[in-house]
């Protein structure tokens, strides 16, 4: 059995808006993930059935052998460390030290023990210097990285970055798919949900299309971006790399960069 399955999830808001439809796919151990897809397609309200902060309405998710039903949230969430699309939901403490900490002391792991691990992912996450800072003082973009070192100091098995590249410059960007082979490296697994075609063409194999509460496709990126009726429905720009195999007639490509100037030259 596979690390996370979902298994014809369905998810309604208490307000009787249905947000996720019918949604299956599984993720084996240190396997990475991408989803993309339109606002309002249901990728948020997806992976917060994943780390066990929403339940399906019908259906199931299993995380680690454990259906999400038969277990605590907070159990489930010591397997998924889930970090916030916006990290203003799950900002609470008043210094980014205090806020990265506070999941170590709930664990009940020494202060020593604890700070090491506090330091480590700020260094990974290149938030070293502002740790005595109050969050709230820091450029959302920055605030973006306390949530995700605290995250990485909950050292999950999977761990979930909801739009980590929303509004990141080239320096966060850079940053992130540092942290993203980090924990890739780690073994760990990795579903990140981002707009960011460009970003997903360089760092992940597999991607997950959303669309209308459903998934379209699960492939490879070179089927999934290549796909133009795929690309259609879910509204998505194909990465500029695509776009030119396509006009090129070069189908066979992968799309790097690197393979492109080979064939090109060869
Ligand atoms: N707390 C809520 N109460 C009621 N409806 C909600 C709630 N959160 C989300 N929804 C609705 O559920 C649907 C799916 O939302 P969700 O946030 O999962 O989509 P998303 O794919 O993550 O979108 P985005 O790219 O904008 O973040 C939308 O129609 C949204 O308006
Ligand atoms: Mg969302």
């Amino acid at each position: 059995m596979a690390f996370i399955e979902l298994e014809d999830v369905v998810f309604s808001y208490p307000n009787g808006v249905t947000a996720v439809d019918g949604v299956s796919f599984s993720v084996e151990e240190g396997e990475s993930v991408a989803i993309v897809g339109q606002n309002g397609a249901g990728k948020t309200t997806t992976v917060k059935m994943i780390n066990g902060l929403l339940r399906p309405s019908s259906g199931r998710a299993v995380v680690n052998g454990i259906a999400t039903t038969d277990r605590t949230a907070a159990a489930t969430a010591r397997d998924v460390g889930y970090v916030f699309q916006n990290p203003d939901d799950q900002i609470f403490n008043s210094t980014a030290f205090a806020e990265i900490e506070y999941g170590l002391k709930r664990q009940k792991i020494d202060a020593d023990a604890a700070r090491q691990r506090v330091e480590a992912a700020a260094e990974i996450c290149g938030i070293r210097a502002d740790l005595e800072t109050n969050p709230y003082d820091l450029p959302l973009s920055i605030r973006k990285f306390v949530t995700i070192a605290s995250v990485i100091a909950a050292d999950t098995k999977v761990v979930i970055l909801d739009e980590p590249t929303a509004g990141q410059d080239l320096v966060g960007l850079n940053r992130i798919a540092g942290i993203i082979g980090h924990l890739q490296q780690q073994g760990k697994i990795v579903i990140t949900i981002t707009h960011d075609m460009e970003f997903v063409a360089e760092h992940f194999q597999r991607v997950i299309v959303m669309a209308n509460k459903r998934v379209v496709v699960d492939d490879l990126q070179g089927s999934v971006f290549r796909n133009p009726d795929v690309m259609r429905e879910a509204r998505l720009t194909p990465p500029v790399i695509a776009q030119a195999l396509d006009r090129l007639g070069l189908d066979d490509v992968p799309l790097h960069v690197e393979e492109i100037a080979k064939r090109l030259a060869g």
